[in-house]
């Protein structure tokens, strides 16, 4: 594939990268960037030899948010009409392998809730989260306000949002909005894939299935969420990769997955 804002690659054994690629721009996600991300996601889903994907920007910026210069001159009707952003939540309905994002630099706006769909966020811990978009007279509109006030609690969120003032690596990690934090962007790269080769070693129905019962998590009700969480458990039963899973463990050997 030819992309022009992106890189994919395959840098580990079941592991698909996609490194977003606008330097000019600070990766500004212009709406040919987001279909070039999309199509990428796709092929990952489609693949049989990828289990995991890392997203990653530059060293200087993840994101620095949605391209300002598109949406300047964007009015109501049209946004409306053609359901502007909609199709950036692509990434969090279609892909059921797990994301990692991996965060270095600028995480604005479009940027920060571009990390915050991702399953797991790692980041440097100087970088630079934040919704900027109250100083330019506009709101989140991928989720920030959503996904954040989860992350952080309200009071955080608001204050975030309704200042616009940006949040360091270190403190996402200290708010649960990063599991992680690197001392350099090389570090958080190298941990991004580590993860990612570690969850690509597992049953593939059982990662998913993992991934879709905590996701489940941020949308049902504690009872209904439990209730969910051992129906799908109950449902793994019936893969082969439970009885190879769990005789490989009485047999005190690795197992070996047929992915079924
Ligand atoms: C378009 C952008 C951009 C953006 C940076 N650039 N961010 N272009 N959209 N979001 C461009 C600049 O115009 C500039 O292009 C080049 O990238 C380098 O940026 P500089 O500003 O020169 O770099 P620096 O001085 O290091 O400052 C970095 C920065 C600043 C602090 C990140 O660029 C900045 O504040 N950017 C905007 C951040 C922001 O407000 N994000 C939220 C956007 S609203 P030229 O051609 O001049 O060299 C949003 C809404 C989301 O995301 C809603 C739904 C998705």
């Amino acid at each position: 594939h030819n992309y022009e804002y992106i890189q994919v690659s395959e840098p580990r054994p079941g592991v698909g990268q996609v490194t977003l690629n606008r330097p000019k721009a600070l990766n500004a996600l212009c709406t040919p960037l987001i279909n070039e991300l999309n199509s990428a996601l796709r092929e990952f889903q489609s693949s049989d030899s990828i289990s995991a994907v890392v997203l990653t920007g530059s060293e200087r910026a993840f994101a620095a948010g949605a391209d300002i210069k598109e949406m300047a001159p964007l009015t109501f009707s049209a946004a409306y009409r053609g359901n502007f952003i909609e199709s950036w939540s692509e990434l969090t309905t279609a892909l059921k392998k797990p994301l990692i994002a991996a965060v270095s630099g600028h995480a604005l706006g479009g940027g920060c809730e571009l990390a915050l769909m991702a399953d797991i966020l790692y980041c440097t811990r100087g970088a630079n989260f934040g919704q900027p978009e109250i100083k330019l007279g506009t709101i989140p509109g991928a989720g920030g306000s959503q996904r954040l006030t989860r992350a952080v609690g309200k009071s955080k969120a608001m204050e975030l949002i309704l200042t616009g003032k940006s949040f360091s690596g270190e403190e996402a990690e200290r708010w649960g909005v990063a599991a992680r934090v690197f001392e350099s962007y090389e570090e958080l790269l190298k941990g991004a894939l580590d993860t990612a080769e570690t969850i690509a070693g597992y049953s593939r129905v059982a990662v998913q299935a993992a991934k879709e019962v905590v996701n489940k998590s941020q949308d049902l009700a504690l009872r209904d969420g439990v209730e969910y969480e051992r129906r799908v458990f109950h449902a793994l039963f019936g893969s082969q990769d439970q009885k190879i899973g769990m005789k490989a463990f009485a047999e005190k050997k690795k197992p070996e997955w047929s992915h079924q």
